[in-house]
């Protein structure tokens, strides 16, 4: 995917490094724009994939709104630029400091979690003499088929209001001051591939909407969430995600109510494929049964091998040749420090560049200074 002229750019550059190319990030922002506004849905971008100010500030260029899931969020989110009105916050531990920033700044929505959240809220908002929107997030017991620590719209998650709940839920919203109901929320999971499972969604989503009409309740949003997949293994082929077969599967299942409006909260395939983590082979060791390429990057720089055991395409960028398998670990002392295991590269050396491809999403923000590690730079491709 790199061309000589940016190898060349690259090996001047101090490692590791990310690096992001913003014209693929403006294609893909351009594609997910045209797809939505066909259908007049609303984006929020979860700012949690990734919150590099650069590229927060091109992603608000474009209109869409914030999905955040702290106050620092909500604050960085209203610092950048995007409008308040276009903020959604979610989360199910938000606490008092956090609720009141997102109360100050007017922000469209929380997404609650929980019924004492919508109590806290309430009795915040009123200390403040204002009122809240609030989006109940409906745990809709759907499985994504994902990897199971980004998971979050099952029964046994954490995340979301079981729809038993509702009864009681309502009864006390309604007698509830500071609060206005405006949207139900849902959010499966993330890294998902496979489309059936948002149709499923859709019909569940359906039956819990007829409750709602049935108790002359009016939602004025959905909020579908996120959770678009990416390719990593072939990320050339699909360097823009499909948003228009994501988009026709709610166009074709979800039964919107008159002026109700469908909303989104994407991460992941807004950013991923736009980032590259570029590092340097430190040494190569002769194991006994495998060789090992330590990079000077590694999981305190990208974290989800370590943590999801999730593949990252690798590629050597300054030599060719014959190909030899590698044990690709970072310095860190961790054996789970590990980005691939008997990985084909071409025979690698001291000082190759490699690149660690689709990271433009969860890679940068989940970095860590364990074992004091520095933070690292990230560079745009129209500034270098
Ligand atoms: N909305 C909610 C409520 C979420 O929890 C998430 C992601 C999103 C939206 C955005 O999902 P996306 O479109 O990015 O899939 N660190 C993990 C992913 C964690 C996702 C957490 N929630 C990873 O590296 O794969």
């Amino acid at each position: 995917m790199f061309n000589p002229e940016q190898i060349e750019k690259f090996k001047r550059l101090k490692t590791p490094f990310y690096y992001y190319d913003i014209s693929l990030l403006q294609k893909t922002i351009d594609e997910l724009k045209k797809e939505a506004d066909k259908r007049n849905y609303q984006i929020h971008y979860a700012v949690k994939a990734n919150a590099n100010e650069g590229i927060l500030q091109i992603i608000n260029d474009n209109g869409f709104g914030a999905d955040c899931v702290s106050g620092n969020e909500v604050s960085k989110s209203i610092e950048v630029g995007f409008d308040s009105n276009k903020i959604v916050f979610a989360g199910v531990g938000k606490s008092d400091e956090e609720i009141k920033t997102g109360l100050q700044h007017e922000i469209f929505c929380f997404n609650v979690e929980s019924i004492q959240e919508i109590e806290v809220i309430n009795s915040i908002a009123g200390s403040m003499n204002k009122t809240a929107p609030i989006a109940l997030r409906i745990n809709p017991n759907i499985n994504p088929k994902t990897h199971h620590y980004i998971t979050t719209g099952l029964e046994e998650n954490k995340f979301g209001i079981n729809f038993d709940d509702f009864d009681q839920i309502l009864g006390k919203i309604s007698s509830y001051k500071n609060l206005v109901l405006t949207g139900l929320h849902f959010h499966i999971g993330s890294q998902v591939t496979d489309l059936e499972v948002y149709k499923s969604l859709c019909i569940r989503i359906n039956e819990l909407q007829k409750w709602f009409v049935d108790h002359n309740i009016e939602i004025k949003h959905l909020n579908a969430g996120g959770g678009l997949g990416v390719n990593y293994e072939n990320p050339d082929e699909n360097l823009i995600p499909d948003f228009k077969s994501f988009f026709r599967v709610f166009e074709q299942f979800l039964e919107l109510q008159p002026d109700q409006i469908l909303h989104f909260e994407i991460g992941r395939a807004v950013v991923a494929q736009c980032g590259s983590l570029i590092s340097k082979v430190l040494f190569i060791k002769e194991g006994l049964n495998t060789n090992f390429a330590i990079l000077d990057a590694g999981m305190t720089e990208l974290l989800r091998p370590a943590l999801y055991q999730a593949y990252h395409k690798i590629e050597n960028l300054t030599s060719i040749g014959k190909e030899k398998r590698y044990d690709v670990v970072g310095p860190i002392c961790e054996s789970s420090d590990t980005f691939a295991k008997s990985y084909i590269l071409p025979e690698t050396k001291r000082g190759d560049l490699i690149s660690l491809r689709s990271t433009g999403a969860y890679g940068e923000v989940m970095a860590s200074h364990y074992n004091l590690r520095s933070a690292i730079q990230s560079y745009f491709s129209d500034q270098l």
